[in-house]
């Protein structure tokens, strides 16, 4: 965490929640965090509970994020969603490229390229997520994986996009699994990735705020979040849950 750099905590619900446990979640959550939270937040309900999800925040600081979008505007695309209707619901934020939708439904690095364009044009800021496979770790190929899917994705947008953009390290092998990174491993990607992004775009290249994601919980977050390149979390399982989540934000203020 650097002070030049706010923090920034998102929730990515996964396929949780209809929408009435939707509603008990973000009720819970402000009662827990009050109007305004500790720290730049970001909840990522899936499509079907944005637009409620959305009423139910107006007014706080709390921001909302869809987990995906199409890279098309619009078209015969039979159930997909674009990236004017996320915007419409009051999105102001969506995941791309998590490391789900490359795995379980085929994203090329194109295709999260795309994605991430298609964010912006519509007005979104792109958290754009990245990280390796164990077989991948255990080659030492971390760098060149993370390094070739942030070129594709990122450093070929236009440099004025990028104060928009967010980035989002996930290494494969700790989503879901309670196998979180070391803070010390963490902050090598966290730096490498920095310092690609201040190569190509020079100072708003360093600026991009940076998470760090898989099994992060509140007992967790704290020792990440006290690393130097890392700017924030971005949170799944324990997202489900709002006291945890709250603790969450409140060690990203505390580490501010
Ligand atoms: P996890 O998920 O916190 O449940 O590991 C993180 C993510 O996939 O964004």
């Amino acid at each position: 965490m650097n002070a030049s750099r706010p923090p920034v905590v998102a929730g990515n619900w996964k396929m949780n929640k209809t929408n009435p446990e939707a509603v008990s979640l973000v009720r819970e959550l402000i009662a827990e965090l009050g109007a305004s939270p500790p720290c730049e937040i970001v909840l990522c309900p899936p499509f079907t509970a944005l637009t409620e999800v959305s009423l139910l925040l107006g007014g706080t600081a709390i921001r909302l994020g869809a987990q995906n979008l199409h890279a098309e505007a619009k078209g015969a695309f039979t159930g997909e969603v674009s990236g004017d209707m996320v915007r419409s619901t009051g999105c102001t934020h969506v995941l791309v490229g998590h490391s789900e939708r490359r795995r379980l439904f085929g994203e090329s690095d194109d295709m999260v390229a795309k994605k991430t364009r298609a964010a912006l044009a519509s007005g979104l800021s792109p958290i754009v997520c990245l990280g390796e496979t164990l077989e991948e770790r255990e080659r030492n190929e971390t760098a060149a994986v993370v390094t070739r899917q942030l070129e594709v994705a990122v450093l070929g947008l236009p440099p004025d996009a990028v104060p928009r953009l967010l980035l989002a390290y996930e290494p494969v092998w700790a989503i879901g699994t309670g196998r979180t990174a070391t803070p010390a491993q963490a902050q090598e990607v966290h730096a490498l990735l920095r310092a690609r992004l201040g190569g190509r775009f020079g100072e708003s290249g360093r600026r991009v705020r940076i998470l760090y994601g898989g099994s992060c919980t509140a007992d967790s977050a704290g020792d990440l979040l006290s690393q130097e390149d890392v700017d924030g979390t971005l949170v799944g399982g324990a997202s489900l849950e709002a006291k945890g989540f709250a603790r969450i934000a409140r060690a990203a203020g505390a580490a501010r």
